[in-house]
């Protein structure tokens, strides 16, 4: 019932680029250092599937084609952005001087990045001069945007390069492309993934999520447990921010099959998808609940409930109005896309 994802692709043969070993290029921003030397062939860590690597490497060429394979995810750009703003609209004001510098100053991590449709979107929005507070809805001062594969971060730098501000943030700092994993991350902080170490791995304010849940090694680990990581590397009183798709029967129909039928009537290539993998938002607000009680277990002490007074969570379904693009539309959350997001409390 469920389309075959193709096989058989080398996973990863290509030089790591030597901006995989990244130094921290502005003290203010987190610093990252990968733990790997280049090689021939990277060790993902294990929640990357090989078949998912193979697959999305497959479109990087066509990824910034606004009509291409990656079409869906430039068309819900927009909706992105205006999603975190109203999380961030929904914070409390902030009550000093210094909260509302930090406030207006958010440092970003986009896991699962791609070709780079949001990261370079959401860095078109970091203030040019580092000492102005950011103005624009999004809070940025820096965004770090990760992704496993690395012919897709090639193509994310190469595109970034071409608009000469998001270039300058390249050459600040404040804008980063890391071929590197979630559990890459939280390891080059110290403590290794899952870890009961006691060290902080909460580098960043915002963390975003956008379609990359559904795509985890489910043999291998959890999304549970990728989503605990995700939470390890958010600070106290920051938003985990995604989008993914929901398990239910209108969504087979939509995502698998009319998004994934042959041309003219798909919108994604076939096999980007795998009904099995998506999940329920009452899922994804319980893990999120277990992850950020997970994220707060320490080596002496374990998070208990009580992590979850200063817990904010959203969910709005998403869905395509054709003419005017994706709009949110609460309450369609269980026929297929929806933008969902958790605060972490103080
Ligand atoms: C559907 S694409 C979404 C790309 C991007 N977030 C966007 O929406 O424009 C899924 C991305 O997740 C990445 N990915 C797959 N497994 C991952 C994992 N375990 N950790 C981080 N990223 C992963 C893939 O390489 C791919 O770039």
């Amino acid at each position: 019932m469920l389309p075959l994802r193709s096989r058989g692709l080398a996973l990863c043969t290509r030089r790591v680029p030597s901006g995989a070993t990244s130094v921290c290029l502005q003290p203010r921003l987190p610093c990252l250092s990968s733990p790997r030397q280049p090689s021939t062939t990277r060790n993902h860590s294990t929640s990357v599937s090989a078949d998912e690597l193979s697959h999305f490497s497959g479109l990087a060429s066509s990824w910034w084609d606004p009509m291409g394979p990656s079409r869906i995810l430039h068309l819900m750009n927009p909706l992105r952005h205006e999603f975190i703003a109203s999380c961030l609209a929904d914070s409390p004001p902030p009550t000093s001087d210094t909260q509302a510098a930090t406030a207006a100053n958010l440092n970003y991590l986009d896991i699962g990045c791609g070709g780079g449709i949001f990261a370079e979107s959401l860095a078109r929005t970091i203030p040019v001069e580092p000492s102005t507070i950011a103005p624009t809805p999004t809070r940025a001062a820096s965004m770090t945007a990760i992704d496993p594969s690395t012919d897709l971060i090639q193509i994310a730098r190469d595109h970034a390069r071409k608009d000469p501000t998001v270039d300058a943030h390249l050459r600040s700092g404040r804008f980063r492309y890391l071929n590197t994993t979630l559990e890459d991350v939280l390891a080059s902080n110290g403590t290794p993934a899952g870890s009961d170490t006691p060290k902080s791995t909460a580098q960043f304010d915002m963390v975003t999520l956008f379609e990359v849940i559904e795509h985890i090694e489910p043999t291998t680990t959890t999304p549970q447990a990728f989503l605990a990581n995700c939470l390890r590397a958010l600070k106290p009183g920051g938003w985990l921010i995604g989008s993914t798709i929901s398990r239910t029967f209108p969504s087979w129909i939509l995502n698998q099959v009319i998004a994934e039928a042959p041309w003219p009537i798909g919108v994604v290539p076939r096999g980007t998808h795998e009904w099995s993998k998506f999940v329920n938002p009452p899922e994804l607000h319980a893990w999120a609940q277990e992850g950020l009680m997970r994220a707060a277990d320490s080596g002496v002490t374990r998070g208990g409930p009580g992590v979850l007074d200063g817990m904010r969570w959203k969910c709005v379904g998403a869905i395509y109005v054709p003419g005017l693009g994706w709009k949110l539309a609460p309450g369609s959350e269980d026929w297929g896309n929806y933008f969902w997001a958790v605060k972490k409390g103080v």
